[in-house]
């Protein structure tokens, strides 16, 4: 992206008061957000998607290449071919791949093969990472830390969801090489997860777990 010159930042400073009953504020919003595992088949607005894949747009990534793409995904059977190539991976990742200690750790959550909201949820957004950039010419440019760029896109798209009144399940089939094949993507992308989301299912349950307190999260040196 070309820097076109410099201009004014615009912060709008706040009082001390406001800044913490912000900070609060967001904390309490985002600890409301837990991953959903069953979704309702509600269609969702459409602006929701495109403001929050707008949101993710902004975050911060290495020299403002931004090395992402979104591929909202609601078509019938496109969300079918998903499933159908996800839940083959996900029969050799439980009865092969994971290793016993992962297995473990998962049981918590209840997950197995089976992922029946890949088909029912309105929307998946498929995040794609793009190695390096091809321009209208066809030439190639690096992009920088594309990996971490993406991350800080997901997580704020995530949260865009969450406080718009969404749910999501960050999804991760291992190997997800099918996804580039299905959506048909460029040879620079490569697939990094998949956002189911829609509205959580009537009287959905989450898993009872805890996050860490802040004096095991934190470390201040002073
Ligand atoms: C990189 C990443 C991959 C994940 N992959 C999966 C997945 O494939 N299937 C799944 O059910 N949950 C997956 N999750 C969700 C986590 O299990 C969940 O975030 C964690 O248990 C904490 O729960 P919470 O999101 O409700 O706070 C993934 C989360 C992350 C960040």
């Amino acid at each position: 992206m070309k820097n076109d010159g410099f201009k004014p930042l615009n912060f709008v400073e706040k009082s001390e008061e406001e800044m913490i009953a912000s900070s609060r504020k967001f904390y309490e919003t985002v600890k409301k957000r837990r991953t959903v595992r069953d979704f309702s088949d509600r269609p969702i607005p459409d602006e929701v998607i495109k403001n929050a894949i707008l949101a993710a747009g902004t975050a911060p990534n290495g020299a403002n290449v931004q090395p992402w793409k979104f591929v909202v995904v609601r078509n019938q059977q496109v969300k079918s071919a998903i499933r159908k190539a996800a839940e083959a991976e996900e029969k050799k990742f439980y009865g092969e791949r994971a290793s016993q200690e992962w297995l473990d750790d998962l049981k918590s959550l209840g997950t197995n093969f089976s992922k029946p909201f890949l088909e029912k949820t309105p929307c998946l957004i498929v995040v794609f990472l793009e190695s390096y950039k091809i321009d209208k010419n066809g030439e190639k440019h690096k992009t920088y830390y594309p990996s971490e760029s993406v991350g800080l896109a997901t997580g704020t798209l995530i949260n865009a969801l969450h406080s718009s009144g969404l749910g999501t399940l960050t999804y991760t089939p291992s190997p997800m090489g099918f996804l580039k094949k299905i959506l048909k993507r460029p040879e620079n992308e490569r697939p990094y997860m998949v956002l189911v989301t829609g509205y959580p299912a009537e009287n959905v349950t989450v898993p009872n777990i805890e996050k860490l307190p802040l004096e095991e999260i934190a470390v201040f040196v002073d």
